[in-house]
């Protein structure tokens, strides 16, 4: 078994194409977590979910992404939201 294949550039160009849409049951998740509990979307791609949390009252919400292309379209999606890749 060797180390995973770096996947960036394959996501950095689904940055451009691609829509994700799996959703999140925010009934359920706000049910369990505090809108004060601070959150982070791990590969968070384009920064969907950030946005969302965020909208719905969470205040601390950080999205990483090993995907620069990803990270840069989050930042202008979620400006309030901080991100980087790991
Ligand atoms: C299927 S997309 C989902 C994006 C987002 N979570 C959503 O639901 O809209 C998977 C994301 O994980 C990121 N990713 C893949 N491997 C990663 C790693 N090792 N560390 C951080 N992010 C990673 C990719 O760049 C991509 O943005």
């Amino acid at each position: 078994m060797g180390l995973p294949t770096d996947q960036s550039g394959y996501w950095d160009r689904a940055a451009a194409t691609k829509t994700f849409a799996h959703p999140l049951d925010f009934d359920r998740f706000m049910r369990r977590v505090p809108l004060d509990a601070p959150i982070l979307d791990y590969g968070c791609g384009t920064g969907r979910l950030c946005v969302e949390l965020s909208q719905r009252g969470f205040g601390c919400v950080q999205g990483v992404d090993s995907s620069a292309a990803m990270i840069q379209t989050a930042r202008a999606r979620c400006p309030g939201a901080s991100s980087g890749t790991p």
